[in-house]
């Protein structure tokens, strides 16, 4: 039988080729034999070697570079998902992974992104490439519905990138090399993306007290304190726009004015990670946080993502975007910027941007997205309502409340990670081992069963 990769041996540099007929595997040797040898090295030997029948021998004789990778492991989330996607029970409820899900638990299109989408089939003229920073008027659309009318727009350079993952890297990378000194604080905890993004660009990161000892709420003295006490002038601060992910826990107004005006004491640059636009309390709204730390301070960096509001997972859509003091900063790092995209991406794909701002011009269009959007945040907010009652009626004295003034699709349940592994093996319910739950995962039908099966699992 063939032997597997992981059977493999490498020949020793510079084995002669007696030695490697002879110190080959048994079902190699014999072919080799037959091979008109005439080189002595293993490289020209191994090149010599094209049947694909033999593709293995090569293989054997070259010395192996990739037998000293570790396999990575899994990603938690998707791991689950694919464990989901395998259980044959009817009831299965999947409330681990990042993404809206209807009534029916499927991800809809939604109808405005078709109209937008016709529209652009029948009208698109070229596949060419856009520009490094993206399409233009997509790049407006994307300043007025962060920034509204605050900023003078030419202290915003506006990049679109493929996803919002996209515009956090090209973040990072801009910070790595144009601010080389500058460590990154994050929340503790945050989407587990983060901290593995600013590692990969080699940023130099530190974590802020976040969650309140209770888990259901923000501990903004530990916050700020933190901050005060730690942070060096010149370091950035990472923050959620809205709809903290994984906690669901936001600041409120009152909050967000004190946070800004810490890091106006303390010289710190937002990097603020604005991918739940529209699903907390509104367009409007869910930018309060993010335009109060722009009234204390002159510079920061946004990143968009149009994922989760326009429902564009995989067109991959996002911005990055820079706020600077004056134009001729903004200008200066907006080539930096685009140096950093030119070596990664080279510039963004165009369906994505598209379909917003094709929708973004047309009013009718708009309108429909707005009630699509609103659709997509009263279902969060109506499962977070349903959800407390119905665990209140089992009886099972376990008060969720707290999930009513959380805000997205997610929140930190409380489920130990123990109770989570008998929701899946015994109900079919899939959670992160954080606890942390995607509330748009629930469904109103299967609402009591769901709550029967938490209530056991916590007894
Ligand atoms: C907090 C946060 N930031 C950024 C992203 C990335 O969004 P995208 O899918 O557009 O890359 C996500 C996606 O789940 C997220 O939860």
């Amino acid at each position: 039988m063939r032997p597997s990769c992981a059977d493999e041996t490498s020949p020793a540099e510079g084995a002669s080729a007696t030695d490697l007929n002879q110190k080959a595997a048994p079902w190699v040797g014999d072919r080799i034999a037959e091979l008109p040898l005439l080189h002595y090295d293993s490289r020209a030997l191994a090149t010599s070697i094209s049947s694909p029948g033999l593709a293995h021998a090569r293989a054997t004789i070259m010395s192996h570079r990739f037998s000293v990778i570790q396999t990575a492991p899994p990603d938690a989330i998707l791991g689950l998902t694919e464990a989901f996607n395998a259980d044959p029970n009817p009831d299965k409820m999947n409330l681990s992974v990042g993404v809206y899900k209807d009534e029916n638990g499927q991800t809809p299109i939604l109808k405005s992104v078709k109209a937008a989408e016709q529209k652009i089939l029948d009208s698109e003229a070229t596949k060419g490439y856009l520009s490094i920073d993206g399409l233009p008027e997509y790049r407006a659309d994307v300043r007025n519905l962060v920034f509204g009318e605050t900023l003078a727009a030419d202290r915003v350079a506006v990049l679109q990138t493929p996803g919002g993952t996209g515009a956090l890297r090209v973040a990072a990378d801009f910070m790595r090399t144009q601010l080389p000194k500058a460590r990154i604080w994050m929340p503790n905890p945050t989407w587990a993306n983060h901290p593995a993004i600013f590692a990969a660009a080699g940023l130099s990161s530190e974590t802020y007290r976040y969650l309140g000892d209770d888990r259901t709420s923000l501990d903004l003295d530990g916050m700020l304190a933190a901050l005060n006490d730690n942070a060096k002038p010149g370091d950035a601060i990472l923050l959620h726009g809205c709809c903290h992910n994984p906690t669901g826990i936001d600041p409120t107004a009152e909050d967000w004015k004190q946070i800004a005006s810490v890091i106006a004491e303390k010289n710190l640059l937002p990097l603020i990670d604005f991918a739940y636009q529209g699903f907390g309390d509104g367009i409007e709204q869910d930018a309060v946080g993010l335009r109060t730390v722009l009234e204390h301070v002159d510079e920061a960096i946004v990143c968009t993502s149009f994922s989760k509001n326009f429902g564009l997972y995989s067109e991959r859509v996002g911005a990055v975007s820079l706020v600077a003091a004056d134009v001729e900063q903004c200008t200066a790092a907006l080539s930096q910027l685009k140096r950093v995209v030119r070596t990664n991406y080279s510039n963004p794909p165009r369906h994505g941007g598209a379909i917003v701002a094709t929708i973004l011009a047309d009013e009718q269009l708009t309108r429909l997205w707005k009630e699509e959007l609103e659709t997509m945040r009263l279902r969060i907010t109506r499962l977070r309502e349903q959800f407390v009652e119905t665990m209140k009626s089992t009886g099972s004295g376990h008060d969720f409340s707290f999930l009513l003034r959380q805000k997205g699709m997610f929140s930190y349940s409380g489920l130990s990670p123990m109770q989570v592994d008998e929701l899946k093996s015994k109900h079919g319910i899939y959670i992160v081992g954080s606890g942390r739950i995607n509330v748009a995962g629930m469904s109103e039908t299967k609402m009591n069963s769901f709550c029967e099966a938490v209530a056991s699992v916590m007894s």
